[in-house]
């Protein structure tokens, strides 16, 4: 049953949730890395700024206005501290208007005029690099006249991205490392997750076939609809087993009892009439009317074995006893046959645990069977033995024997090859099959030793 389950399951929910947490985590480790890398690559920006800065105001401060022109006194101390990060190519110029005094020709140029007090930053590329530039202005006597001399000075920024990199490299190994160890603890989170939904399977498992109780076991919230819909669901079922019960019980009684009736109405009838014609059809009802009787009652007692067969609870029954009253109440037929009926071992007890009216069917189908199938002035021989923890009871006759051919008997309405003109509906070996299955037992059907057939049902003892 359970493999059924499993193999009906789509996915589970456990390796779904397990695949989800994965992918999540290192969507978040790539997030990371980013987020690292950009905040890193800031920082280390606006610090590296601030020295850039001081460095191109340490230049212009360097600016010195002779009397045959200007002379400027380069910080190299300033450019080592520039170079401090990495190996860094450095670049600056000094411009007045569009003319260049001095430094590197074509240095990128800022887009608004700086004043002579806080540099002004910009980025662009120069001699296929990436710069970062810092520009100021400085006022100068030159020539009579106050000029502007733009002051500009440009570093490459190597060693910051490579901090960046490191930087946000080391936050995906820490970002990796967190989420191994958080593999144990989300595997531990989903089996607590999925706990209550075992254990409610579980206390419903354990329930016994009879047991159609609501479930009250304690719930998380999110599976009360789950509950609820297997509560009504085990409302809905016990309705549908009432009304079976209630169905089987009240067809019963209601079609055996008339039957009966107009089956003494009819004898009444055959007895006082010498009609000849109407004496054959008289005989031809009664016909009918046993055949419809007989169909009537292994069909309810099929629903009937159906209906308990998860349904009864096992009592200790004295199977011995129960065979011998089964025993006498067929004994008016086989005397009306000239059969003679036989029993040994029926007169020890022989306890098992058995639902007493299943039993009573399987043995009247068995015993029914052996009458029909049996030649008159024949002998049917019942032997009640225990063995290996099993009783076992054989009805052996003489009869016509079983027909040739592999043909499954215990079929539903399944009849041999050999009935002739015996009357029958091909309930009785289900019936008797299916009480012997419900019980843990077995039946079987097996030609006699020298002739006849012989038909055993084995139930297993306390
Ligand atoms: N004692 C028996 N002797 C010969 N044949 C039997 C015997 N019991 C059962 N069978 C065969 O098994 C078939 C199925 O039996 P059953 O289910 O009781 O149906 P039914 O008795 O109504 O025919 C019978 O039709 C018959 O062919
Ligand atoms: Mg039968």
């Amino acid at each position: 049953m359970r493999a059924v389950l499993a193999r009906q399951a789509g996915f589970s929910l456990r390796r779904r949730l397990v695949w989800q947490f994965l992918a999540l985590s290192l969507l978040l480790v790539v997030a990371l890395f980013f987020a690292v890398r950009f905040a890193a690559e800031r920082a280390s920006r606006a610090s590296q700024d601030a020295i850039l800065g001081a460095a191109v105001i340490s230049v212009g401060d360097g600016i010195r206005a002779l009397d045959d022109g200007l002379a400027l006194d380069l910080p190299y101390a300033t450019f080592s501290m520039l170079g401090a990060m990495g190996d860094e190519r450095i670049f600056y110029s000094l411009m007045i208007g569009t003319r260049l005094v001095t430094g590197y020709d074509a240095l990128p140029q800022p887009q608004t005029t700086p004043d002579d007090l806080s540099p002004v930053f910009y980025s662009n590329e120069y001699k296929d690099s990436r710069l970062r530039l810092a520009a100021i202005t400085r006022r100068v006597l030159l020539d009579d006249k106050v000029q502007e001399v733009v002051v500009t000075l440009g570093q490459t920024r190597y060693g910051q991205a490579a901090i960046a990199r490191d930087t946000a490299r080391s936050a995906v190994w820490i970002g990796l490392g967190f989420l191994i160890l958080a593999v144990p603890l989300a595997l531990w989170a989903i089996r607590a997750v999925i706990r209550p939904v075992d254990r409610l399977a579980g206390a419903v498992a354990r329930r016994g076939p009879h047991d159609l109780r609501a479930v009250r076991h304690p719930t998380p919230r999110e599976l009360v609809p789950l509950v609820g819909a297997l509560n009504d669901f085990i409302a809905r079922l016990r309705g549908a087993l009432k009304l079976a019960e209630t169905f089987i019980f009240e067809a019963a009684h209601r079609i055996r009892t008339p039957l009966s009736l107009v089956r003494t109405e009819a004898e009444i009838a055959l007895a006082e009439t010498s009609d000849e014609a109407t004496r054959a059809r008289l005989r031809r009802m009664l016909r009918a009317i046993g055949e419809s009787s007989r169909s009537a009652t292994q069909i309810l007692d099929h629903a009937m074995v159906l209906y308990r067969s998860d349904q009864f609870s096992a009592a200790e029954i004295d199977f011995a006893a129960l065979a011998r009253s089964v025993l006498r109440s067929v004994q008016p037929i086989a005397e009306m046959r000239d059969i003679e009926l036989r029993d040994t071992g029926l007169e020890h007890p022989c306890q098992i645990p058995a639902d007493e009216r299943m039993i009573e069917v399987a043995l009247r189908n068995i015993l029914d069977n052996a009458l029909k199938y049996s030649h008159s002035d024949g002998r049917i021989t019942v032997t009640l033995q225990t063995q290996a923890g099993m009783a076992e009871l054989s009805v052996k006759d003489e009869g016509k024997g079983l027909p040739d051919g592999d043909t499954d008997l215990t079929a539903r309405f399944q009849r041999g090859s050999n009935v002739g003109d015996v009357v029958g509906s091909g309930l009785g070996l289900t019936i008797v099959s299916e009480v012997a299955a419900a019980h843990g037992g077995k039946f079987v059907l097996e030609p006699g030793k020298e002739k006849g057939t012989c038909a055993t049902l084995f139930l297993p003892q306390s």
